[in-house]
């Protein structure tokens, strides 16, 4: 069932949760491959009844040539998720009436990292997820651990704002040789190859830091390894307490690698566990 307006969406779940059912909420911006349906494999296995969301959000594109760029096939994405109970694609207009002035803003940790070469992203983000959850008043949200920093505001607001939703983070899927997947990876073309070396890179410092190697010699090695595959450019590449995102020079608390870097003008980011 597509739904289109907040209304009809609220009217859908409130019968369902009359009925007793959970809900589960899979929010994406549309162009899905199989990270966004293991999501929602996620989410039918653990809630009576799912929505995913498809809503290319204006507000969190602080480029509008990326906004203008991004993927929009809207009857091959509800091909896809036969078997979901709403797809709910609401037009800007639903989601921003004219006269919208308020923004969902987390401090700090929206200023690092993604933050920090995308200022607004996460606002944008942050704005639209908050009323995702309020539209579709959802007991349980569905995020990729791709996105490990959205992942960590998402969990940063929801508990501030004491919001009535739970947040279940799941693991990145990757391509057969390692790459994240990612909407973006359609624009890889000759370079589609190398772009895998990012996780190799990733991977082999992570390793090091794990079997003693300085922190700051394995980052700059895995910095190294990407200009060598073809990154022209690297954003970050750091270590970082998983929770809040803090650079950190030390293992004694859960550590997360995390990187951004532009190979054949297409931005790639990735995360491991250390
Ligand atoms: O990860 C995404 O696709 C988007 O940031 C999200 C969570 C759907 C909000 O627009």
């Amino acid at each position: 069932m597509i739904v289109r307006t907040v209304a009809d969406l609220r009217a859908q779940v409130a019968a369902w949760k009359a009925a007793g059912q959970t809900v589960g909420l899979v929010p994406t911006m549309g162009a899905l491959h199989d990270g966004h349906l293991s999501l929602v494999n996620s989410a039918r296995a653990e809630c009576g009844r799912v929505i995913v969301s498809i809503f290319v959000n204006p507000i969190q594109f602080n480029n509008p040539e990326d906004l203008a760029k991004y993927p929009r096939d809207e009857a091959r994405d509800v091909a896809l998720l036969d078997g979901v109970d709403a797809v709910f694609i609401p037009s800007v207009e639903e989601m921003y009436p004219a006269g919208f002035a308020s923004t969902v803003q987390v401090g700090g940790l929206s200023d690092l990292l993604e933050g920090a070469h995308r200022p607004g992203h996460f606002n944008g983000m942050a704005t639209v997820v908050t009323k995702l959850f309020s539209m579709s008043q959802a007991d349980i949200a569905f995020f990729g651990e791709k996105d490990w920093q959205q992942l960590q505001i998402v969990r940063r607001f929801v508990a501030d704002l004491n919001l009535p939703i739970r947040i279940k983070g799941c693991e990145t899927v990757r391509e057969a040789d390692g790459l994240a997947m990612s909407s973006r990876n359609r624009r890889l073309t000759a370079s589609r190859d190398d772009a895998r070396l990012m996780y190799g890179a990733m991977r082999d410092a992570a390793q090091a830091i794990r079997s003693g190697v300085a922190i700051d010699h394995a980052l700059d090695q895995a910095r190294q390894a990407l200009r060598k595959a073809g990154f022209a450019e690297i954003d970050y590449v750091e270590l970082c307490d998983a929770e809040t995102l803090e650079p950190t020079e030390t293992l004694s608390r859960p550590a997360r690698m995390l990187a951004a870097a532009w190979i054949d003008g297409v931005r790639l980011i990735d995360n491991i566990a250390v």
